[in-house]
């Protein structure tokens, strides 16, 4: 019988629809105001893809930072161990996965059949994660999407001090008066981003194979940043932003 799984995070709630290790549908949406809410319409549109109902699936697993919100499921588990068994799935060589959302990044340790035997993450604090992303985007005038385009016709990376998203923003927007290339300062903010993250990596120890998974695996230039800060080639799935969706699918169909 199919299952699902579930991850409500704090920007985008995704749903994966598995059966026998075959994804029959998947539904990334924004999670808005109410999490419940866009948990709900996520599973309602993946089961109408999948031509199923709700009573088609054996198990929901839910994860995420909205799981305990949800009272359709049957398990909540932890983003670590579904982002781990999502990107396992993907590839089974992949010994460290780093997952970049939009409020936690965090780096996980895989052993073999993609059991999780240590995990870093940041402190609670939106520094180097896709939000702090998406408010220099805004300050630099661009979509987020674009943000890797402006990044990749720098000559140069300014250096950007702050950590902090709000006093990263003020300054951001004291460098673009100053006159400083936008193009710079986009690479500037890539780095830094890519240097916290690298930090992230060498307090569990870089293993190879390394796996990118959440929203910002979609922007190349945090991508290539941090390949290049920590020397290796990073694997970036099709769809990472439901790897952790995936994951709880897996454990699901795993019946844990
Ligand atoms: N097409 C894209 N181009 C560039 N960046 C993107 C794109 N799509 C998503 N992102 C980035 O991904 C982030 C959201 O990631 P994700 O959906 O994994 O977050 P989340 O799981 O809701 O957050 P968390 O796990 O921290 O609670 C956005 O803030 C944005 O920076
Ligand atoms: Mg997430």
């Amino acid at each position: 019988m199919p299952t699902a799984g579930i991850d409500v995070g704090s920007l985008t709630a995704e749903v994966v629809i598995l059966e026998q290790d075959q994804i029959l549908s998947y539904v990334i949406r924004p999670t808005g105001a109410n999490s419940r809410r866009a948990a709900e319409m996520a599973m309602e549109e993946a089961l109408n893809k999948a031509e199923l109902s709700s009573s088609d699936l054996s198990c929901v697993v839910a994860t995420g930072y909205g799981r305990i919100s949800i009272d359709f499921v049957d398990k909540r588990v932890t983003e670590i161990t579904c982002h781990g068994r999502g990107a396992y799935y993907w590839n089974p060589a992949v010994r460290t996965v780093i997952d970049i959302g939009g409020q936690d990044s965090k780096v996980i340790r895989l052993a073999n059949h993609g059991r999780v035997v240590d995990f870093a993450m940041n402190d609670k604090c939106s520094a180097g994660t896709g939000r702090f992303l998406e408010v220099m985007a805004q300050a630099l005038e661009v979509e987020i999407e674009q943000l890797a385009t402006l990044s990749n016709r720098a000559l140069n990376a300014v250096s950007i001090s702050s950590m902090c998203t709000v006093f990263a923003e003020s300054e951001v927007v004291s460098l673009i008066a100053q006159g400083l290339p936008r193009e710079d300062i986009a690479r500037g903010l890539h780095r830094s981003i890519a240097d916290r993250t690298a930090g992230l990596v060498c307090r569990i120890g870089l293993e190879e194979q390394v796996m990118m998974t959440g929203g910002v695996a979609h922007n190349s230039a945090v991508v290539a940043a941090l390949a290049d800060k920590l020397k290796t080639k990073i694997i970036i799935p099709s769809e990472p932003q439901i790897a952790g969706a995936l994951g709880a699918a897996l454990l699901a169909q795993e019946g844990s």
